[in-house]
């Protein structure tokens, strides 16, 4: 019998190429998702690369009734890997109670509901936003959280506080946050990638939209920041790296290997690359030039970030294995991919 796990948001980016990682690696897949940020057709995608489509329901998990008839058909879930949540910092700020209510709430009504129906395990996913601009780079798991920048960051930074907290007062449960830096790329096969809505918030996206030409120019937000080239650093992730890192998580709490039974573990390269290296990096391996202007510092944004992995490495024994020229080739491939099927 292979054994269920439940993907909340698994229709959205990161959750669509953790459930095919998970399928690639013999587990049934159940995914929730309300489609608010995502696609039906995602669920296409997923069947295509692994030839099994997972078994889907849509509802908002802060439906207490629809989550309670959910568990009722399958209380047999081995473990929850809980993707769904709003992740717009500019948006956050905008409608705070919206993101408390969808981010915090889902998360609390999913662990009463597995504390109801004795299932252990959960994966969450957190954000290296936690960390604020860190006093030392790189950012070890030890570093202290810094006072979030926005209601979106302090609903990854209390997620984490509670997802502690129930584990003390709970022993039996398992818990394991990855805090994810930045995930770019889509899967090989183009098959799935990221779908954002409206105006990209994202580097990533903005740069394939302008390079397709949605977008007429790329901003790159500050030139005189403290790296080689005045741009950004960040610690950019291949999102199947990433989505790998999650049946890890999972393999290890069903398999008992936990330390403790809240863990949390930087999940990054370990290298920082500025905006300007990003483009360099997209222009070279996909033979285009990008139209883009050096402007001011995006408000709020940090100067740079990225990880110490040695935890992640040792505990986990995961390793990175994709560079950033196949983040950059994919995440192209992808956009035309889009394009194609517009
Ligand atoms: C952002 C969020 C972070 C969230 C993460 C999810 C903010 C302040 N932070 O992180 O909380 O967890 O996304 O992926 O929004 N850039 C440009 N031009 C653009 C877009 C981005 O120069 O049009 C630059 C940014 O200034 C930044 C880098 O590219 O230096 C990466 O930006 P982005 O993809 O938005 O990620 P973060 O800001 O790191």
């Amino acid at each position: 019998m292979k054994e269920k796990i439940l993907v909340t948001g698994g229709t959205g980016y990161i959750g669509s190429h953790t459930a095919v990682e998970l399928i690639n690696s013999g587990y049934e897949v159940v995914i929730v998702d309300d489609l608010s940020n995502s696609q039906y057709e995602v669920l296409d995608g997923i069947e295509k690369i692994t030839g099994t489509r997972p078994v889907f329901a849509e509802f908002d998990l802060c439906d207490e009734r629809a989550l309670t008839d959910f568990f009722a058909q399958h209380g047999d879930i081995k473990a929850i890997i809980h993707f769904a949540a709003s992740k717009a910092v500019g948006e956050s700020v905008q409608k705070p109670l919206l993101y408390y209510k969808n981010n915090i709430l889902s998360l609390i009504l999913l662990l009463e509901a597995m504390q109801r129906l004795g299932i252990a395990n959960i994966v969450f996913s957190s954000s290296c936003t936690v960390y604020g601009q860190p006093d030392q780079l790189p950012v070890t798991e030890a570093t202290p959280f810094k006072p979030a920048e926005s209601p979106y960051g302090n609903t990854k930074q209390v997620g984490e506080e509670i997802l502690r907290d129930n584990c003390r007062a709970v022993p039996a449960t398992q818990a394991i946050s990855l805090r994810y830096f930045n995930p770019v790329g889509a899967h090989a096969s183009a098959l799935i990638g990221e779908l954002p809505q409206g105006v990209p918030g994202n580097l990533v996206p903005f740069i394939t939209q302008t390079a397709a030409g949605i977008r007429e120019q790329l901003l790159v937000f500050g030139k005189d920041y403290d790296t080689p080239d005045g741009s950004a650093m960040r610690d950019y992730i291949h999102v199947v790296d990433l989505a790998k890192a999650h049946v890890i998580a999972v393999q290890r709490l069903l398999s008992g290997q936990q330390k403790s039974n809240y863990e949390f573990f930087n999940l990054g390269t370990g290298k920082g690359l500025t905006v300007l290296e990003i483009i360099e990096v997209f222009e070279r391996v996909n033979n285009l030039k990008l139209n883009y202007k050096i402007v001011d510092r995006r408000p709020g944004d940090i100067e740079k970030i990225y990880a110490d992995t040695a935890l992640a490495n040792q505990e986990l024994h995961w390793r990175t294995e994709l560079g950033v020229e196949e983040m950059m080739r994919s995440a192209w491939k992808w956009q035309q991919h889009i394009l194609k099927n517009a």
